[in-house]
């Protein structure tokens, strides 16, 4: 028996090491990774660049503490308010739960500025932002809130893609001081909003004078085609919260806050011991060098259409595909029904992904997919689909 919590539902099966897109079992299999941990390693499994950073940085010094300067967090966060173009500061975390809990926290700040007692920001059916015990009630995940109530004061649900009602919230509760949102929502099964949803919810934070937080932590860092996905919609969010691919693998969040709205945090009211130590962020430096030099995001944009397409074409017709969605290099396609089995069949032909929202296979493969991949991809998932539902 493990003495591990029994939290995860994890597969039989356990990685030795991984070599690009590859990963390969204890046993000497070989796997096509279509899922990056969850949207992780970005640039792959030991990435020459990322692994030497990280190699002579853990030499020189792994952790500082917040006490000292450290020049790695100075750096990157030059870079990454450089990238979001936006007078703004950023602040370190070591998650994205964490780094959404800054968003939240940074709307009461704000909110509490204004005078308002107990203010309350907007947040979406169908939204994941994390498991602390504020970004479970932020989120919509009703499996991932069980037994953990009670939930957190002033947050007021409304539907995913659908600007006016956001407009009637804001309307009819004047304590509402933010508007927190992902691009695209990735563990509700990858969905995709209209395309000038966020360019709405822009015009509604100015309208009603609320921020605008935008949750990246999963469909940034070049994901879907540009680095930041809000980019394509030319807007500027108040704040944004990274985490997941920003440092390839190694632990970090991050919280990039416009101005004026960073300066609500005051030297005290914000901190993390291991935020920013000097080892991820020197990872993370190079991640996002590898990312923009190489324009991987662009590779992203390039490869998922390809994937995209190619589904949509071998796959039309099938009665058991409801849909197939996505853009870039985050896509899912939704069967007739829950279909985590499907993953065994994708472990014995040398392939994995994950389920989301129970009933879609969800593909985050790496930035760095070549053709002969994406191929592997496109041939791949029909073939296992149609084998899935001839075995049942
Ligand atoms: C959009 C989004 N926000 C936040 C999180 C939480 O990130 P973490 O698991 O690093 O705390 C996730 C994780 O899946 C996510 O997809």
């Amino acid at each position: 028996m493990s003495h591990l919590l029994g939290v995860y539902n994890q597969l039989p099966i356990q990685w030795e090491h991984g070599e690009g897109v590859w990963l390969f079992d204890t046993n000497g299999n070989k796997y096509l990774d279509a899922f990056c941990g969850i949207a992780v390693t970005g640039l792959g499994h030991n990435h020459p660049a990322v692994t030497a950073t990280i190699q002579s940085q853990a030499a020189k010094v792994i952790h500082a503490s917040n006490v000292v300067q450290i020049p790695q967090q100075m750096e990157l966060a030059d870079r990454l308010v450089e990238l979001a173009g936006m007078d703004a500061k950023a602040f370190f975390n070591n998650s994205g739960a964490e780094a959404v809990e800054t968003l939240l926290k940074l709307a009461r700040l704000y909110g509490h500025s204004k005078n308002i007692e107990i203010p309350k920001i907007i947040v979406m059916e169908g939204a994941f932002h994390g498991r602390t015990i504020a970004t479970i009630f932020a989120g919509a995940s009703a499996k991932a809130q069980a037994g953990f109530e009670p939930a957190i004061h002033g947050l007021v649900r409304v539907k995913f893609n659908d600007a006016a009602a956001i407009e009637t919230a804001l309307k009819l509760d004047k304590d509402i001081v933010a508007v927190l949102v992902e691009p695209i929502q990735g563990e509700s099964g990858v969905q995709v909003p209209s395309d000038d949803y966020l360019n709405k919810v822009r015009e509604l934070c100015d309208k009603y004078q609320v921020l605008m937080l935008v949750d990246e932590v999963q469909c940034g860092m070049g994901r879907t085609g540009t680095f930041f996905c809000h980019e394509q919609n030319k807007i500027k969010p108040d704040a944004i919260s990274l985490a997941k691919g920003l440092a390839n693998g190694v632990p970090i969040g991050a919280c990039i806050i416009r101005a004026p709205y960073c300066d609500l945090f005051k030297v005290g009211s914000h901190g993390a011991t291991f935020g920013g130590n000097p080892l991820s962020c020197a990872a993370a430096i190079t991640t996002v060098n590898e990312i923009i030099s190489h324009k991987w995001y662009e590779n992203a944009a390039k490869q998922g259409k390809k994937i995209n397409d190619s589904l949509r074409k071998s796959l039309a017709g099938n009665k058991h595909v409801v849909d197939i969605r996505g853009k870039g290099l985050m896509l899912g396609v939704q069967l007739d029904k829950e279909c985590r089995d499907i993953l065994t069949l994708a472990l014995k032909h040398g392939i994995i992904f994950n389920i989301a929202n129970l009933n879609t296979i969800r593909l985050l493969p790496p930035l760095i997919i070549d053709d002969v991949q994406t191929q592997m991809i496109c041939d791949l998932i029909p073939q296992l689909i149609n084998e899935y539902y001839a075995e049942a």
